[in-house]
């Protein structure tokens, strides 16, 4: 009994033996391998080193070659991995007799044309990375037949079409990544059947219709959810709660509409959340403060209304805020604590908020971005503001504002700041002009006054600074437009910078803001501007100063022989158009500059003069 026990184990084992030998050498090989991988080399037509040209070469074993790995026993190749050598081509069909093939890396390359059908015979497969090419056409429904395939990367490629049912049968499928491609049609249902998903990202393609309102069901495991930047449309469905394990959720960009679900707020796993750029009403609910691990709230561009829930400037795994262009309203809480330790972005831009900044919030000291432009807030400024050590971008411009600019922002390592179109009064604290890490400044429209330190050019060398309503305000806005117009071509040396710079003109000594001396130094600078002199140039002796002579072009009609002919020759195209344009501007520097102060026109007119002028010529110009 025992005997024949043994003879029948020992038959079964010989002829499982024998069946996979024969499957092995009859079907596939090595050699099959290696005609696999010759044929796949002959299509490759862009390879920089020719790497591959010398590497693969059948006189040794495929296991050899660069990006070849072999396993079974050293009998069948288990893996290829060609990312990022610059190669281009086409995929082999042949690719598919890989057999034993389990990981398939292309990435980071610039293959196109068709995923062949064949990929979907490599039924060992578990991960496969495709992204970055430039394949095109249709998702293959092939592909669904690797049961095994457990990674799927085909980010950054031009795919078309749906994405397949059969997808579904990847019942191993762990990460699903077909983002930045154009497919179109609706998410296939079987994507959410697929408990074994953990990363969903199908941003930035070219998906509609709505989610399946039962879509967290069957997706116990998934930790990321990317849909934003397609035609998703509908309400957020209420079961995404169900999803627990969600860590990042990303609904962006989409059509969505109706309110933001409560049952948000029972993602407790929750670290980001980009809702933002979609239709989107009503409120941000209490529940959000129940993020406990929340890091990213982005729910930029939409329609919410109402204030923003306290509770949430209480969560203190908080690193982004980010509510812009919302109708937002009311103010932020002044009597609770902000407990934000790690906050480094706080963007309220484009809502509707009004009252007071809190002086709490200055205690937010990882704050790199407070972004606060075109609200209604009032009140000062607390001086409070200079703790915000680690503050770059500072935007309150668009408020009503008022008081004086603190000094304590001259603490600040900021690179840019925005505070213009608020009614702050006062001098300018000088230590602003001290912040070595300054790149903008915008104080246009206030009621600043005082004198701008010299030699500002050099201390600030990469500033480009908007001053208060007179300088740079309008002036550098017209001569971006004009530039555009070609007609200040390779005049470097009046670019914005550089008319606060050391090169040609020397704002900074003359510079006095919001004083009847302004707008003397103001039609000055004008005239130094057109005409590329200085007052000191060694033309204007005796009588002849820069003001005679530009007043003298304007009356007998030699103004083009003044004018600095970087900016205009006569055979430009518009040639009279822009004269008309500079002449205007230097009737206007003459009015400014008349010796009297009481006879000087005002800055207030300056400025609607140079409207006028500006949207004069672009109105022109912009016909032609
Ligand atoms: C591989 O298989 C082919 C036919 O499929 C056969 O001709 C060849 O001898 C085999 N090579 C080895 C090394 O087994
Ligand atoms: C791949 O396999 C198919 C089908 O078995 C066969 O026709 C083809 O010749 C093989 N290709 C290579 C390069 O071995
Ligand atoms: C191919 O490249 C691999 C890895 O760089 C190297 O080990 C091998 O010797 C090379 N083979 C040939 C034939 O150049
Ligand atoms: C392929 O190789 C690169 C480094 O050369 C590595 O970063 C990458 O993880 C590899 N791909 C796979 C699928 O192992
Ligand atoms: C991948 O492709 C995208 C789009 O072409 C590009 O923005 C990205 O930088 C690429 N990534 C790498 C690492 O090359
Ligand atoms: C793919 O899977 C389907 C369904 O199981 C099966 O009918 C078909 O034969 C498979 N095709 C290949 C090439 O493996
Ligand atoms: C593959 O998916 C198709 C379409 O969903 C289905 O009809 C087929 O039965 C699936 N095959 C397997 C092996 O699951
Ligand atoms: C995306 O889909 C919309 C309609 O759903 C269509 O009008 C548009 O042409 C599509 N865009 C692309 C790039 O396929
Ligand atoms: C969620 O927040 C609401 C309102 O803030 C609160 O009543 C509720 O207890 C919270 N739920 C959980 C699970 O923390
Ligand atoms: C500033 O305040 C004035 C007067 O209170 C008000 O008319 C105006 O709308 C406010 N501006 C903004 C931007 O809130
Ligand atoms: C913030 O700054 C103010 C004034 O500069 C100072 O009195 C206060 O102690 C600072 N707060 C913290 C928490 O450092
Ligand atoms: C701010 O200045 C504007 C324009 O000068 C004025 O209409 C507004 O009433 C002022 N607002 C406050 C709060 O002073």
């Amino acid at each position: 009994m025992g005997k024949t026990c043994f003879l029948f184990v020992a038959a079964v084992w010989l002829l499982k033996c024998c069946f996979i030998a024969s499957l092995d050498s009859t079907v596939t090989n090595l050699t099959t391998d290696q005609s696999a991988l010759l044929a796949f080399k002959s299509q490759i037509t862009i390879h920089p080193e020719d790497v591959l040209a010398n590497n693969w070469s059948a006189t040794t074993s495929v296991c050899h070659w660069i990006g070849v790995s072999c396993g079974a026993g050293g009998q069948r190749v288990t893996a290829l991995n060609l990312t990022d050598m610059g190669l281009g081509g086409t995929i082999s069909p042949h690719l598919g007799n890989l057999s034993f093939l389990a990981s398939l890396d292309i990435s980071y390359n610039s293959f196109h044309g068709n995923l062949p059908e064949q990929l979907g015979h490599l039924h060992q497969l578990e991960e496969l990375f495709l992204n970055n090419n430039s394949f095109g056409g249709a998702f293959p429904s092939l592909l669904g037949n690797i049961s095994k395939l457990q990674i799927l990367n085909i980010r950054y490629n031009s795919l078309q079409g749906e994405i397949p049912e059969e997808i579904g049968n990847l019942s191993n499928l762990k990460l699903l990544d077909l983002s930045f491609n154009q497919l179109t049609g609706s998410i296939p249902s079987a994507i959410f059947n697929k408990p074994s998903l953990e990363f969903i990202d199908l941003t930035a393609n070219n998906l509609s219709d709505s989610l399946p309102i039962d879509m967290c069901n069957h997706l116990p495991k998934l930790e990321t959810l990317s849909l934003s930047l397609n035609q998703l449309r509908g309400q957020i469905p209420l079961n995404l709660c169900k999803c627990s394990g969600l860590q990042i959720l990303s609904l962006s960009d989409n059509l969505f509409n109706g309110s933001i679900p409560r049952e948000i707020g029972n993602l407790a796993m929750l670290k980001e959340l980009y809702l933002g750029g979609n239709r989107l009403k009503g409120v941000i609910p209490q529940e959000m403060a129940n993020l406990t691990s929340l890091e990213v709230l982005s729910l930029r561009i939409g329609s919410l209304t109402g204030p923003v829930p306290s509770s949430i400037f209480n969560m203190s795994s908080l690193k982004v805020i980010d509510c812009k262009n919302n109708n937002l309203s009311g103010s932020l809480p002044v009597n609770i604590q902000y407990h934000l330790p790690v906050l480094e972005v706080l963007d309220l831009s484009s809502n509707q908020f009004s009252g007071q900044i809190p002086s709490n919030l200055w205690e937010c000291k990882g704050l790199r971005s407070l972004l606060f432009l075109a609200n209604g807030f009032t009140g000062n400024i607390s001086k409070n503001i200079g703790n915000l050590t680690l503050l770059k971008e500072l935007d309150l411009g668009q408020n009503n504002l008022t008081g004086l600019l603190p000094e304590e922002i001259g603490n600040l390592n900021l690179e840019r700041f925005w505070v213009d179109e608020n009614n702050l009064t006062g001098v300018i604290p000088s230590k602003i002009f001290n912040i070595s890490t300054l790149k903008l400044l915008t104080l246009a429209s206030n009621d600043f006054f005082g004198r701008l330190p010299s030699n500002l050019g050099n201390r600030l060398p990469n500033l480009n600074i908007q001053l208060p309503i007179t300088n740079a305000d309008l002036l550098p806005r017209v001569w971006r437009r004009i530039s555009h117009h070609e007609l200040l071509r390779a005049t470097n040396a009046f670019s914005e910078s550089n008319l606060l710079g050391t090169g040609s003109f020397e704002y900074g000594t003359e510079g006095i803001i919001s004083t009847r001396g302004d707008v003397y130094s103001y039609g000055v600078m004008l005239m130094e501007v057109f005409t590329r002199k200085k007052p000191t140039d060694e033309l204007f002796s005796g009588e002849m100063s820069l003001k005679y002579w530009v007043s003298k072009s304007l009356h007998d009609g030699s103004l083009v022989e003044i004018v600095d002919t970087n900016l205009i020759r006569k055979e430009d195209v518009n040639f009279s158009t822009k004269m008309e344009f500079v002449s205007s501007i230097l009737q206007l520097a003459m009015d400014c500059s008349i010796d009297l102060p009481d006879e000087r026109i005002h800055m207030k007119d300056v400025v609607v003069t140079l409207k006028k002028i500006k949207v004069k010529f672009l109105a022109i110009t912009e016909r032609a």
